[in-house]
């Protein structure tokens, strides 16, 4: 099976979902790494209790060296012989440098129906802008922040007495459940069409 690394800053949620699928028979990948930018991220202990191996990459200690930060991060995925590398929560932003190395065998999940606000803040400037419809996009990382072609979607409901914590939950959910199916599909086209544009060990 190819072996996925997460990249965490913070939660680790849906980290934790990734972690829960790939214990089931029917997922095409392990969970060969998480990955943090922070020691401080609380989805490192739960790596941990799921027997995950951990990695800190603390970026302050590159201070405003982000090519080497990376550097060093793209030598602990080759390290663990990782084929895929699944960005959860992730709020570091990446240089060019990281997203060549990764091209095409780099996903991410954001919590907003892209092209539709990508950055920060997402939730509250959904219900800023009235929109009736939100949700969660997974895609293919490039050098753009929150661009790349989209893989998957889920759609929520905006409801009339929403909060940004309300709609936050409600998109949360769907993002368990899409970041999973989704990787699952990408795998398994890749291993279908080996020339793709994920190629396993490529
Ligand atoms: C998730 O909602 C994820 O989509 C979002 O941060 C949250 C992390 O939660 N990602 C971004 O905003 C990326 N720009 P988690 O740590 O519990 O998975």
């Amino acid at each position: 099976k190819p072996r996925i690394a997460i990249l965490i800053s913070g939660r680790g949620s849906n980290m934790l979902a990734l972690i829960q699928a790939a214990e089931q028979a029917f997922f095409p990948a392990e969970i060969g790494l998480v990955l943090s930018n922070t020691p401080h991220a609380e989805g490192l202990a739960i790596a941990k209790a799921h027997h995950i191996p951990t990695h800190v990459e603390d970026h302050t200690l590159y201070k405003k060296n982000r090519q080497s930060h990376e550097e060093a991060i793209h030598a602990v995925l080759k390290q663990a012989n990782i084929e895929l590398v699944c960005l959860a929560g992730y709020m570091r932003m990446l240089s060019d440098y990281l997203v060549t190395q990764w091209e095409g065998k780099m996903l991410n999940i954001h919590p907003s129906l892209l092209p539709t606000f990508p950055g920060l803040n997402t939730h509250k400037r959904a219900l800023e802008a009235g929109v009736k419809i939100h949700g969660c996009s997974v895609h293919l990382v490039t050098e753009i922040m929150d661009d790349g072609p989209i893989l998957g979607q889920a759609a929520v409901p905006v409801l009339p007495d929403d909060t940004e914590k309300s709609l936050a939950l409600r998109v949360l959910e769907q993002e368990h459940k899409l970041y999973p199916r989704v990787i699952k599909h990408f795998i398994e086209r890749a291993s279908a069409h080996p020339k793709g544009e994920f190629l396993l060990n490529g």
